[in-house]
């Protein structure tokens, strides 16, 4: 059965919406970025997000709509990414999605946005020529500004948290290194720039481990560990924080040598916790990563050095599909179509991620 979904995606700052066909054929990938209304805040604030995706979400549905060529009716399902996130925002796009569908009289499918980022590399790949069952099981990897965490794959619709931070997403702290740096909002691309100037080995920043068999990650450390070197010692007098000296005192040899040491530890942060999961997964064929961060250069490199010498394939995301986008979750609700596992009108958006 040939399916064409039409996606909705509005958990956090980006508006979205896609066609995608038969789960793997992205026919459009529409995005409209809020990054410049929050820039000036140094983070996503919530009500402005759910009022700029009010604005956006029509006008991204047509841009979505014309660039794959087709109209409403041509849609099979309507797919929205109703969990996890800012819950204002996703508000926004499961009314536009049950309102589609209803007035369509077609299916509703709510999708976790985390397990579609799972999925994204997995778009744009004939199944035809290269059979995705030949993926599974899958390590997968979810690196984004809101989450960091591994999953057991054992097929594109069942997955198992393996493990998650502990207290920030490495793209938070990449967005945090980048702003104590007096980089804008979001920092992580600055950052990954900035490195390709710097001597990662300049700074010998944390790699957290945690325990001995831990899943887990943890960047807290790392950060204040930044926040030291770019600020200097902190002194406390009658409750309030003061440092030797801010960013602006440093020059950009010396920015460049702390972003390119802190993507350094960054990455060796996230390979190790792989490599401890490869460990316990000795059926893996390959490895699946997805999330804002799975854009960055050096964990891209590491990830491809890791699969070669583990012997696994790599699906590395297309860079438009690592961000959040629609056509992610428009091909994940295609295995659910074609088993007619959808949901009714009742669907309803939640902070809160189902996968464990
Ligand atoms: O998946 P995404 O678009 O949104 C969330 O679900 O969070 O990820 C956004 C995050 C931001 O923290 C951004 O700084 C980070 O991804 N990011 C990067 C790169 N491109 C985006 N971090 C490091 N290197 C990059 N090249
Ligand atoms: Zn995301």
């Amino acid at each position: 059965m040939t399916t064409r979904i039409l996606g909705i995606e509005s958990s956090c700052d980006e508006t979205a919406a896609a066609v995608v066909e038969d789960g793997w054929r992205v026919r459009s990938n529409a995005i409209a970025s809020q990054h410049d209304l929050h820039a000036e805040y140094g983070g996503v604030v919530p009500e402005i997000a759910s009022r700029a995706h009010v604005e956006r979400i029509i006008p991204v549905l047509r841009h979505a709509l014309a660039d794959a060529e087709c109209n409403l009716d041509d849609i099979d399902a309507v797919a929205v990414g109703h969990r996890p996130g800012l819950i204002g925002a996703l508000i926004v796009g499961v009314a536009a999605a049950k309102a589609l569908a209803f007035t369509l009289n077609r299916p509703v499918i709510g999708v976790d946005h985390v397990h579609a980022h799972l999925y994204a590399g997995l778009l744009d790949r004939d199944p035809a020529s290269e059979s995705i069952d030949a993926l599974f099981p899958a390590l997968g990897l979810v690196v984004s500004g809101g989450h960091t965490a591994m999953y057991r794959c054992d097929a594109p619709l069942e997955v198992r948290r393996l493990g998650s931070t502990i207290d920030d997403a490495v793209g938070e702290a990449y967005d945090k290194a980048a702003m104590m740096l007096g980089l804008p909002h979001p920092g992580g691309p600055r950052i990954d720039r900035l490195a390709q100037q710097g001597d990662p080995k300049a700074h010998d920043f944390p790699v957290s481990r945690l325990d001995r068999d831990s899943l887990d990650f943890s960047f807290s450390g790392l950060k204040t560990s930044v926040l030291y070197t770019i600020r200097g010692k902190p002194t406390r007098t009658n409750n309030i924080t003061t440092f030797e000296r801010d960013h602006d005192d440093l020059d950009e040899p010396q920015k460049a040598d702390i972003a390119a040491s802190f993507q350094r530890a960054a990455t060796r942060a996230v390979t190790l916790k792989m490599k401890r999961a490869l460990d316990t997964m000795p059926d893996a064929k390959s490895i699946l990563i997805g999330g804002g961060v799975s854009a960055n250069s050096a964990i891209r490199a590491a990830i491809v050095t890791l699969g070669q010498n583990r012997g696994l394939e790599v699906r590395l995301p297309r860079m438009d599909l690592c961000m959040d986008n629609a056509a992610m979750l428009a091909g994940l609700a295609h295995h659910r179509l074609v088993n007619d596992d959808v949901d009714d009108l009742s669907l309803a958006a939640s902070p809160m991620s189902a996968i464990t």
